[in-house]
């Protein structure tokens, strides 16, 4: 406690006195945030090539002293009035200001920075800080040059395959990586440079294809690799803008005609180059996340990346080198990084760096972080906190005067950022106290009883006995002591706390039976509400142990299913639904549409993925407790939700076209098919003259078209499924590189069967060629594309099955049957498995 004390008392803080001069280290005061500000402590701060080139050209800040500086990571100390995304505690991750408002407490190289709310976003448990500090100025850059420049939509939702390809120059640079991110997310095939170094790294974020921007023949080669796989390039994202990258950037669009086209880079472009006609070049300018494209940086920061973060669609990249000596070092290592850096980030961490906050999250109730936020109390003191009894390990009195000064020149309802050190913070939040309540006056606790309580679950036959009787009001009853003494005791309080365990116990057993009955029913809201009184209540001064009799299941459940009634809802309301809202045949057909194949909802899978979360950072393996309810079951839980939701949106794809398909013969047959069969109808009538042949050949064509169009929506489906399977292959690969995850036979099963599904994936089916290939040269090169990735997909898929043989064969070899192999695919040749490697 002495040491978080320590870390609090001093704000150092890298100023640049004046423009040009060298950083010197000074200490600041802690700032005060502003209404709609935070206040975080930084834990890890990135840099980025805008600190020395505003240091040595006096650009960009025009007030003097400065602290520079836009990446900082850590947490919030405290939060303005108007904050309602972020509580004091939290782990965030954000865009510090200074570089669009002049203003030094905005300036990220400092212990204490102030950050906007709009361009905070919290980083994920697992991530740490220094991981977390590589997003921000990176990401509000490839935000504005990929959303508002290049003008591709917001995602919604679902993953749409994009089908211009998208070039990233200088994907190897930290703007590269986080616009590649983004990209692939938003369903390009990114073509990138980079050195060869980092090919395969960027290979694995998502690129499609990658080349070395040093060979001379660059361009061609990524115009020919475009081609070839059917994704013209239209849109190109220059993130190093430098030497000859600009205009080769531009030289890529031309191979695709340049009309149209859009190229966004990092800084202006060259006045001694002419623009290609046509083209729209444009410079990206991360600060306008912050000013007129606020709304879209709320969005990002706030939202996207937060969830990105957290369902690891965006992981922390490039990769990361610690620069030690805190603060003080600030110099060097911006002079290391204006040397260049290749592939990395530099994090210098601040020097009195230890990890004092409680990382592991209060679970309170299984709701999505988005929910909790909004009901959860904020943390707002007011004048009633100076009288709170709450108990410092230690104390000194520079702290209290600064207290003082913060706690007196404030508001009443503003926040003291220095009342709770973020320790206090998590055994409030541990208790499920909210910041600003009172605590219970008793020595010990929480880790002891509430006194009252302590009676409740044994009260012997003779306290039974006067419990019955005892209804006299006022009268002075024995009681036995604590001690073993008895004490005189006023019978109605005695009565109260005798009568508390029974009545309560009573409450329990009548939400079990609701919980219980409401399941059976299927009434999820109701059973939901039921289980979350459950799951708060509290007997003997103990909550519920979430993880016995299964509780921590029905919570999943209960999440899983819980969108079923919105979903229906929406569906029933839907006014341009093909049903008549009050016939019976057709509301069964809805029902039956909605449920079938399928459990649960999209959304309500999210819940219950971000509920099993939090339980596996709350409950993490101990191996001292190793039969305890742990992460190591919340795992599998988690992965099989997963794996089902990816098999279930698929099939819903798949059925959506069918259905399709079915309704609408001719649907498929678009306008912009005359053209063709204008073509071939007049092709044939030279030819042959034959009405019957025309007619025969447009409606080969036809058919042909849908085929070609369904095929089309199939394997977009397929390759929306393939990319999550990867994702969560990904994960639990991390995961299972060290004992106990890496032995558990479930997680093994569950990884060797997601490999086969992968496999399965993998393999598109083949492009559709019956009307032959024609004259259409981009036609040919699709389809020979098709083919080849046609066998690609099959020589993955043996490599797909003989990973998936080795994890079932080290189940079997572990000599535990506990686990039924009879259904597990070992292949013909499991006799001869060679498994020598996989140690
Ligand atoms: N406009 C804005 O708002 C804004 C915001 C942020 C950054 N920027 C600017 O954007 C640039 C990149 O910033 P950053 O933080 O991402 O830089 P960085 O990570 O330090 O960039 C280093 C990377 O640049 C790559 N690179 C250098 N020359 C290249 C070339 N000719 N072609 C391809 N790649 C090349 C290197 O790739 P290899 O190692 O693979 O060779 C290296 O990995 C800087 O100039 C910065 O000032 C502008």
């Amino acid at each position: 406690m002495a040491s978080q004390n320590q870390g609090k008392s001093q704000n150092l803080a890298a100023v640049l006195q004046t423009p040009k001069a060298r950083l010197t280290t000074v200490s600041r005061p802690i700032p005060i945030p502003g209404p709609d500000e935070l206040v975080v402590r930084n834990y890890a701060i990135a840099a980025n090539p805008v600190d020395w080139k505003i240091q040595d050209f006096g650009a960009v800040i025009n007030k003097y002293p400065t602290v520079l500086g836009s990446d900082g990571c850590g947490v919030v100390t405290a939060v303005g009035s108007a904050v309602s995304k972020f509580r004091i505690g939290d782990r965030v991750t954000g865009f510090a200001a200074v570089i669009y408002n002049n203003n030094l407490n905005h300036g990220a190289w400092q212990t204490y920075t102030v950050l906007r709310e709009i361009a905070t976003t919290k980083i994920p448990d697992r991530m740490t800080y220094e991981e977390g500090c590589v997003f921000p100025m990176a990401m509000a850059t490839s935000a504005i040059a990929l959303f508002v420049l290049l003008g591709i939509p917001r995602p919604t939702g679902q993953l749409t395959l994009q089908k211009s390809g998208l070039l990233i120059w200088g994907a190897s640079s930290s703007v590269g990586v986080s616009a590649l991110q983004l990209a692939k997310n938003l369903g390009f095939k990114v073509f990138a440079t980079a050195s060869p170094t980092h090919h395969q790294y960027l290979r694995s974020l998502g690129a499609f294809d990658v080349f070395d921007y040093h060979d001379p023949a660059v361009v061609g080669k990524i115009a020919a690799s475009a081609r070839s796989t059917g994704a013209p390039i239209k849109l190109a994202f220059d993130a190093v803008t430098e030497g000859t990258s600009a205009r080769q950037s531009a030289d890529v669009l031309t191979a695709f005609g340049s009309a149209g086209s859009k190229l966004v880079l990092v800084l202006p472009w060259s006045e001694k180059e002419t623009k290609p006609e046509g083209m729209e070049i444009s410079m990206t300018v991360a600060g306008r996340t912050g000013t007129d494209k606020s709304e879209l940086g709320a969005w990002f920061f706030n939202d996207y990346l937060q969830n990105a973060l957290r369902d690891g669609s965006i992981v922390p990249a490039p990769k990361i080198e610690i620069a030690g000596g805190g603060i003080a070092a600030t110099q060097k290592v911006i002079d290391k990084l204006k040397a260049g850096v290749s592939g990395k980030k530099l994090v210098p961490k601040p020097k009195d760096h230890h990890i004092y906050y409680f990382k592991m999250p209060l679970f309170a109730l299984p709701l999505s972080t988005a929910t909790k936020a909004s009901t959860s109390a904020r943390v707002h003191f007011t004048s009633r906190l100076p009288t709170r009894k709450r108990k410092r390990a230690s104390s000194s009195s520079s702290e209290e005067d600064d207290a003082q000064q913060y706690s007196s020149g404030l508001p009443a309802a503003s926040t003291n950022p220095l009342s709770l050190t973020p320790d206090e913070i998590a055994q409030y939040r541990l208790a499920g106290l909210d910041l600003n309540e009172e605590i219970p006056n008793v020595p010990g606790w929480p880790h002891r009883r509430l006194p009252a309580e302590k009676k409740w679950f044994t009260p012997d036959v003779k306290t039974k006995e006067r419990d019955r009787k005892g209804k006299g009001k006022g009268r002075v009853n024995d009681v036995e002591g604590e001690d073993g003494d008895n004490k005189a005791v006023p019978v109605q309080e005695t009565n109260r706390a005798l009568h508390g365990p029974k009545l309560r116990m009573q409450h329990l057993s009548v939400l079990t039976a609701v919980l219980q009955r409401c399941i059976q029913e299927g009434d999820i809201p109701r059973a939901s509400r039921a289980w979350a009184l459950l799951i708060r209540a509290q007997v003997a001064g103990a909550g519920v142990d979430i993880r016995s009799s299964g509780y921590w299941g029905i919570g999943a459940e209960l999440l899983t299913r819980g969108g079923e009634t919105k979903a229906r809802n929406r569906f029933h309301a839907d006014s341009d639904s093909d049903y008549e809202a009050d016939d019976e045949d057709n509301s069964n057909v809805r029902d039956r549409e909605l449920n079938e194949g399928g459990w649960g909802s999209k959304d309500g899978r999210e819940m219950a993925k971000a509920y099993y979360e939090r339980l596996i950072l709350q409950y993490p393996y101990k191996r001292q407790f190793h039969g305890s309810v742990s992460a190591l079951d919340f795992w599998p839980a988690m992965v099989t939700c997963e794996i089902y939701g990816i098999q279930h949106e698929r099939q819903q794809s798949l059925k959506r076209i069918a259905r399709a398909e079915e309704k609408d013969e001719d649907e498929y047959a678009s306008d912009s098919d005359s053209d063709v069969f204008e073509d071939a109808e007049s092709h044939v009538s030279e030819e042959d003259g034959d009405a019957a042949a025309i007619e025969q050949r447009r409606k080969d064509k036809r058919n042909w078209r849908k085929a070609e169009k369904i095929w089309a929506q199939k394997d977009e489906a397929r390759q929306t499924a393939l990319l999550a399977a990867e994702n969560l292959a990904g994960r639990m690969d991390e995961l299972m590189t060290s004992p106990p995850f890496s032995d558990s036979q479930t997680l093994l099963r569950l990884r060797g069967m997601l490999a086969l599904y992968i496999g399965d994936l993998g393999v598109p089916a083949m492009p559709i060629q019956e009307y032959g290939e024609g004259n259409d040269t981009d036609r040919r090169f699709s389809i020979r594309q098709g083919i080849s990735d046609h066998e690609r997909g099959k020589r993955n898929l043996v490599e797909e099955q003989t990973k998936a043989r080795k994890l079932f064969k080290k189940i079997a070899d572990s000599g535990e049957d506990n686990l039924d192999l009879g259904g597990l695919y070992l292949g013909d040749d499991q006799d001869e498995m060679d498994v020598s490697d996989e140690e």
